[in-house]
């Protein structure tokens, strides 16, 4: 089944950042989209998950054109079916790391599962202060708190980038396997080249278009 489906997507900040860019996303699919710092992967990132409109194109998410959902429509979309991943984690300072996730827990009503944070090595951390843990711990916690919603697509942005090596690629296991469990998709964007050909599809930045490479 087709996740999301983006059609001719068109963006321009202080000049034409691309055109002309569609791509699909079906369930149990992973997208890498790569390209030279400043080609607009970010801001593709941010259309494809509903956070920027488009100047031009459509985004159709689960067979709905987003264009003519109704506000409260999207954000409950956004709230049940889109788990972002992005640079800056946005975790609540002032709380534990736990107490991080049951909030997420709380909102989508799942539970917290004790494996997820085995496998993401932060089960001895969880209960300090998210100010007291480190950027890659941070990040991890993060991680925790979007898969916990159990998201239908993860839109990640350099999700490994705090991370060492090994981290990294248990974090991308994790991912690929959520994926294939939940009938879910992923949307990666990454400046790390054979993180991105893990992915099943390649796109690539190239003069303003995005070109499939894989
Ligand atoms: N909100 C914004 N307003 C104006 N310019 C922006 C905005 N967001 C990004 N840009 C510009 O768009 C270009 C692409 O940014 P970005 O999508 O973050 O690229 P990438 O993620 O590939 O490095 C950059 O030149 C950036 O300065
Ligand atoms: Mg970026």
């Amino acid at each position: 089944m087709n996740l999301l489906h983006a059609k001719n997507l068109s963006h321009t900040f202080e000049y034409k950042l691309f055109e002309d860019v569609s791509l699909e996303l079906n369930e149990q699919d992973s997208i890498a989209i790569i390209g030279i710092s400043g080609s607009g992967k970010s801001t593709l990132l941010h259309i494809l998950s509903t956070l920027l409109k488009p100047d031009y194109g459509e985004l159709v998410l689960f067979g709905k054109e987003t264009s003519k959902l109704s506000k409260k429509d999207l954000v409950k979309i956004k709230r049940d079916d889109l788990g972002l991943v992005f640079q800056s984690h946005y975790l609540f300072k002032g709380f534990s790391a736990y107490e991080n996730l049951e909030v997420a827990a709380m909102l989508s009503h799942q539970d917290i599962e004790e494996a997820l944070l085995n496998r993401l090595g932060i089960y001895e951390c969880i209960h300090q202060k998210v100010t007291e843990l480190s950027g890659g711990q941070q990040q991890r916690v993060s991680i925790a708190r979007v898969l916990t919603k159990k998201p239908r697509i993860i839109f990640a942005d350099e999700p490994t980038g705090n991370l060492d090596k090994k981290t990294a690629s248990e974090v991308m296991n994790l991912f690929f396997e959520y994926v294939e469990k939940n009938n879910a998709g992923l949307i990666l964007v990454t400046h790390d080249e054979a993180l991105a050909y893990e992915c099943k599809k390649v796109f690539r930045f190239e003069n303003k278009e995005l070109v499939r490479v894989k």
